[in-house]
This record gives C-alpha cells, sequence and structure tokens, in this order.
C-alpha cells in the first residue's frame, strides 16, 4: 500500500452515482491507494461516510477546504499526491482551483465546469500550478475507441467528411423525473448544472468523443437547444450541425427525453474511402466499412491479433469477455496514476485535458448563442 498513489476524494458521499464508481475503478488500477476525503457537502454526514468506507476518521473530512488544509501539512510521503473530484458541475472550479493551489493533481468528472469563464480559471490554475489535470470522458478509456483512434490516424478510412454522432437517453423524459430523483434534481437547475442542460451533460461526451477519435477540432456550430418537457429551466433536448477543422461535416445529438433510449451513444464516422461505427451499448463491436465488401467486426482482446498497441494496453480482460463501463473508467485512473508517478514529466495523463475540457465549454456557449440567433453558424471562440 506504500507505495501507491494516494488520492483525496471530493463528492461521490452515500447515494451518489459517479463516487463509487471512480473509486472502484481507481482501485482496480492496483495503483491507487483513496486515502482521504470529503464526500458530501454536510460535513457530518461527509466524516461519517469517510468512516464507513474504511479510511482513518482523521483523514475523512467535514469540507474541502479542511481536507487540502490538514493534508497540506502531512509528511510528504503521507499526504494525498492527487484528488478526483466528483461534484455536481457548479463547484468543479472551486475545488480544482483549491486542490492545485495546495499542490494537489486533479482529476475531474466532466463537464469541466457549469460555465465557461470558471472553466477559464481551471485552466488558469493549471497552468499557474504546473500540476497535472485529467477530465473524465469516460467513453475514450474503451479499448475499441482507440482503436478507432488509431485507424482513423493511419487513414483506414481516408480524409474524414462526415461525422453522426449522438447521445440519446429518456430518464429525463417526463415531468416527475426532475422532481424526485437526487441525481436529476441539480441536473435541471441551472444554478447547480451550469449554462447548459442535456447539452452539458451528455452533449460534452459526444462533442470529445468526436475529437477524440477523429484528431479534428470542431470549429462552427449550427444549433438549436430545446426545452421538451414545460417548466424545465433548462436545455433537455437538441442538436447542433457542425464543422471539423479539416473543412467536414457533422451532426450531434444529444437528448435526455427519448423514451426507449437509455444510454444510446453511438458513432459513425465517414471518411473518403470508408467508414467506422461504434456504439456505447454494445461496446465490444467495432465496424468498419468499405463500399463494396462486407463488413469487418472488431472485438477487444490482447491475444485477437488485430488491434493496434495502444488498444491492446487498456484490454483488461481476455479476448472473448466484455470490455465495460468500468474497466474504460480505470484505463483513464491507470494513465491518470502514471502521470502522476512520471511528474514532472508532462507526457500527458491518459484523460481529457484541461484544454479539451475547454473546448467543451466553447461548444456549449457557441451552441447556445446559436440557438438564440435562430440556429446561425456561430464559431467556437479561440484562445
Ligand atoms: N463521466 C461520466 O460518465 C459521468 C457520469 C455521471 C456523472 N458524471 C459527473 O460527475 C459529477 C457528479 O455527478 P453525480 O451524478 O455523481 O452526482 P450526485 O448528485 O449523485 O453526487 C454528487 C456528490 O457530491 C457531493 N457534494 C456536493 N457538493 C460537495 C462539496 N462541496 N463537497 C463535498 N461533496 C460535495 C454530494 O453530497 C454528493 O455525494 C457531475 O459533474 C457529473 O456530470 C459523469
Amino acid at each position: 500500500m506504500a507505495n501507491k498513489i494516494r488520492m483525496g476524494m471530493v463528492g461521490g458521499g452515500s447515494g451518489a452515482f459517479i463516487g463509487a464508481v471512480h473509486r472502484t475503478a481507481a482501485e482496480m488500477t492496483g495503483d491507487i491507494e483513496l486515502a482521504a476525503g470529503a464526500f458530501s457537502s454536510d460535513a457530518v454526514a461527509s466524516r461519517a461516510f469517510g468512516v464507513e468506507l474504511g479510511l482513518q476518521a482523521s483523514r475523512s473530512y467535514g469540507t474541502f477546504a479542511e481536507m487540502f488544509a490538514k493534508e497540506a501539512n502531512l509528511p510528504q510521503d503521507e499526504r494525498i499526491q492527487c484528488v478526483s473530484i466528483v461534484t455536481p458541475n457548479d463547484s468543479h472550479a472551486d475545488i480544482s482551483c483549491a486542490a492545485l493551489a495546495a499542490g494537489f493533481h486533479v482529476i475531474c468528472d466532466k463537464p469541466l465546469a457549469g460555465h465557461l469563464e470558471d472553466a477559464i480559471r481551471i485552466e488558469d490554475a493549471v497552468t499557474d500550478s504546473g500540476l497535472l489535470f485529467g477530465l473524465t470522458h469516460t467513453y475514450t478509456g474503451y479499448p475499441l475507441v482507440i482503436e478507432a483512434r488509431e485507424r482513423i490516424a493511419a487513414g483506414e478510412i481516408g480524409d474524414v467528411r462526415r461525422v453522426a454522432v449522438s447521445y440519446l437517453q429518456d430518464w429525463l423524459s417526463r415531468d416527475e423525473d426532475t422532481k424526485a430523483n437526487k441525481q436529476a434534481i441539480w441536473r435541471s437547475d441551472p444554478a447547480r448544472t451550469g449554462e447548459s442542460g442535456a447539452f452539458a451533460d451528455i452533449g460534452t461526451h459526444a462533442f470529445n468523443l468526436v475529437e477524440f477519435t477523429t484528431g479534428l477540432r470542431i470549429t462552427e456550430v449550427a444549433a438549436e437547444l430545446r426545452t421538451v418537457i414545460p417548466g424545465r429551466a433548462i436545455d433537455d433536448d437538441g442538436a447542433a450541425m457542425f464543422h471539423l477543422s479539416n473543412g467536414a461535416s457533422g451532426l450531434l445529438s444529444a437528448s435526455q427525453v427519448c423514451s426507449g433510449a437509455v444510454n444510446a451513444l453511438r458513432i459513425e464516422i465517414y471518411g473518403d474511402s470508408g467508414s467506422i461505427c461504434w456504439a456505447q451499448e454494445e461496446p465490444n463491436t467495432m465496424t468498419i466499412r468499405h463500399r463494396g465488401q462486407p463488413d469487418q467486426v472488431f472485438r477487444p482482446g490482447a491475444n485477437v491479433g488485430y488491434l493496434s498497441d495502444a488498444a491492446i494496453a487498456v484490454c483488461r480482460t481476455p479476448a472473448g469477455h466484455p470490455e465495460g463501463y468500468i474497466e474504460a473508467f480505470a484505463n483513464l485512473y491507470a494513465g491518470f496514476a502514471r502521470a502522476v508517478r512520471d511528474y514532472p514529466a508532462q507526457n500527458g495523463t491518459g484523460c481529457a485535458s484541461v484544454a479539451d475540457g475547454i473546448a467543451t465549454m466553447r461548444f456549449i456557449r457557441a451552441a447556445l448563442t446559436s440557438s438564440r440567433n435562430q440556429s446561425a453558424w456561430t464559431k467556437l471562440a479561440s484562445g
């Protein structure tokens, strides 16, 4: 245990959704130990939950500020080295900036922040501190998503000319959905979730997947964001046409009101000589198609004999056994742990970078602006 990377967690308390996934994934790496935490906005509940998880009472903190102050005063070989942030979007910036100022590397869940201005605060804090920052866009941890990126980069489908990406869910498709569910309540409140609803919550995953797999940047959008359920204060459905940095076109749909769609993230990338398709609900299948030829179906597995080194490096199960959601998260944590070990070398964290996160926030801002202007083409601000 002494050699493991020591991690503190903020958020992920009793009844939370993603915190437990992060803890399991971090543990699955075999390289990270949860050493401290401030798990809830309620100080008493936070301390009790840390003890329930098996942490020392002295390192089960009431607030993140207390954790950063007390951990920074511990001997270097005892104090936490990094912080995992799994709180609602509105708090990502304050917690990230405080963690970086106290000298801790940060791994944070998406979206980078609730508002672009807060995201820029994080970027400035990363630059000023010189510390590591990783953003967990889960789907980039799947072996076949990495394989898609490798094959597109190697020219297997030619120059990208069109992308179709959609992320559709139904868990907010009824009015009552945002009244009783803890996760839904804050996601439908602009004060907690930020400037966008569905587009920020899941549209940012779709956006990141496009940029990750194609290696291109989305440069402008023509979007319509809608609130389908009357009385909601924020978008729950929308679509954006977009242009990529090589001149290609695409369409991104993100909606949480599509009855029957549970977690339907799907991407199709068309090049001038072939296409690649991957869907999150069947993550162990990737298809490559060429005109006039039978489809090629790819599966994960270190020993299938045809995957790239990059994909093989993140295969966790024997060929023929499924690689899933938690394995994908674990791959992000494994990359982050390696980066912490290698620090101060900066060879990437295996997660999305703060710049990638800023790009998602510029996308949200441009989509909202476009939508307010009759879906006029709107550039993603640079800088
Ligand atoms: N990568 C993914 O696929 C994915 C999936 C789900 C959620 N997320 C992201 O993870 C984050 C959390 O989402 P969730 O659904 O788990 O939310 P949640 O409401 O289930 O959990 C949030 C937790 O944070 C705690 N918290 C809030 N403020 C705090 C503070 N100041 N200090 C300490 N703890 C605090 C809450 O008490 C709660 O335990 C969001 O940013 C969300 O977008 C990402």
